[in-house]
């Protein structure tokens, strides 16, 4: 009885797969390295001292993704595969549709062909687009979203409801993530992207390795504290965790289609992180004010409430955590 991890070598994968070792969990892995690399499948096993299956397959291959099913009793399913870049998704909507929307089809129909009807999908706070309030409720619909990228995961938590209401035997759970940062602590795994990076984190940490010469903070004259967009930043770690926790709900109540957020539920600012990023590491992040970012929102931040009394998961790693874990792990890679 496995729990299959799709997408298990990228960022927020390779952290999950780490918790469910750790856990005694049987995992097996599929990811086709379109944004990871397969040295990550040796350093999960040097961090957890475990052994797990890993199979390179692109969950649009159907057949392949067949052979993983016959060959395993996959039992549950954790969906991170996707590609995930927002300004990338804007200029190349087709590949994003289709890997996004179509290869989430592929993996619901080879599931649903072995009677494997418990999933957890890694969704995100953009799916309520602009609420015109800063704290984001699940009960709040789902709102208008403003890249292919954010239209994939609302269409796909849609497909999911769906497919529930068609069929009430299934499990399902939606996981709305705020804006992960940090790093494993041993500094072996963490967020890499390919080139300049799009996210806050990754580019602080370029500027701070001196790779990068300096941070544009996009807009300084919104109405927050000091000006700077906020955010709901979460520990990559503690993000993991909710997903072990979203199992056992999955095993305990077994049906249904349950939505979360996964945030601390405390905003923090660009400026904040600048400054919590220099204090705790003892480095530089030179920066310039740089115009808004089309389609940022001033603030936002979770209400993780939900996710505390349902599925008994709360944030324990703070700021200071995610800046410091993010400089160890950028230090050595
Ligand atoms: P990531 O790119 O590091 O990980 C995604 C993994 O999926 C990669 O290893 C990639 O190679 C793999 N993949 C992509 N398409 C595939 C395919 N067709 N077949 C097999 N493997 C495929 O991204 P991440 O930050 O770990 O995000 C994981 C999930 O969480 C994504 O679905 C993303 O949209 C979602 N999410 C991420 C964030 C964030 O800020 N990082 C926020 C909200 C939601
Ligand atoms: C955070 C803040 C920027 C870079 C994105 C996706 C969202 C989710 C998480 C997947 C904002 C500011 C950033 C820079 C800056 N991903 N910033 N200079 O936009 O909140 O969310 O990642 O689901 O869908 O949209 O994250 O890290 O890009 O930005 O000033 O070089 O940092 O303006 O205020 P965002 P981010």
């Amino acid at each position: 009885m496995a729990i299959l991890v799709t997408g298990g070598t990228g960022y927020i994968g390779s952290h999950t797969v780490v918790e469910l070792l750790h856990k005694n969990e049987e995992v097996v892995v599929v990811d086709n390295f379109i944004n990871s690399s397969s040295e990550v499948v040796d350093k999960i096993k040097k961090i957890t001292g475990k052994e797990f299956k890993f199979y390179e397959v692109d969950i649009l291959d159907k057949e392949k993704l067949q052979k993983v099913f016959e060959e395993n009793h996959i039992t549950e399913v954790i969906h991170f595969a996707g590609l995930k870049a927002v300004g990338e998704s804007v200029a190349k909507p087709l590949e994003y549709y289709n890997n996004n929307i179509t290869g989430t089809l592929v993996l619901l129909q080879v599931m649903r062909e072995y009677d494997c009807k418990k999933i957890i999908f890694s969704s995100s706070a953009t799916v309520y687009g602009d609420q015109g309030v800063p704290k984001y409720v699940e009960t709040m619909g789902r709102g208008k979203t403003t890249n292919p990228y954010g239209t994939t995961k609302a269409m796909i938590e849609k497909i999911l409801e769906d497919l529930y209401v068609s069929d009430n035997t299934w499990g399902i759970v939606l996981l709305r993530y705020f804006n992960p940062v940090g790093a494993h602590e041993s500094g072996l795994i963490g967020d890499n992207p390919n080139g300049i990076p799009n996210n806050l984190m990754p580019y602080v940490q370029k500027v701070a390795a001196g790779r990068l010469p300096e941070l544009s903070i996009y807009g300084n004259d919104y109405p927050t504290k000091d000006g700077t967009g906020v955010r709901d930043f979460i520990h990559v770690v503690d993000l993991a965790k909710g997903h072990i926790n979203a199992i056992e709900k999955l095993e305990k109540d077994k049906t249904g289609v349950y939505v979360y957020n996964l945030g601390t539920g405390i905003g923090y600012s660009v400026l904040d992180i600048v400054n919590t990023f220099e204090k705790v590491n003892g480095v530089k992040v030179p920066y310039k004010i740089a115009p808004r970012r089309a389609g940022d929102l001033a603030e936002l931040y979770a209400d993780p409430t939900k996710a505390k009394e349902e599925l008994g998961w709360v944030a324990e790693k703070n700021l200071e955590d995610m800046c410091r874990d993010s400089w160890n792990f950028a230090k050595t890679n």
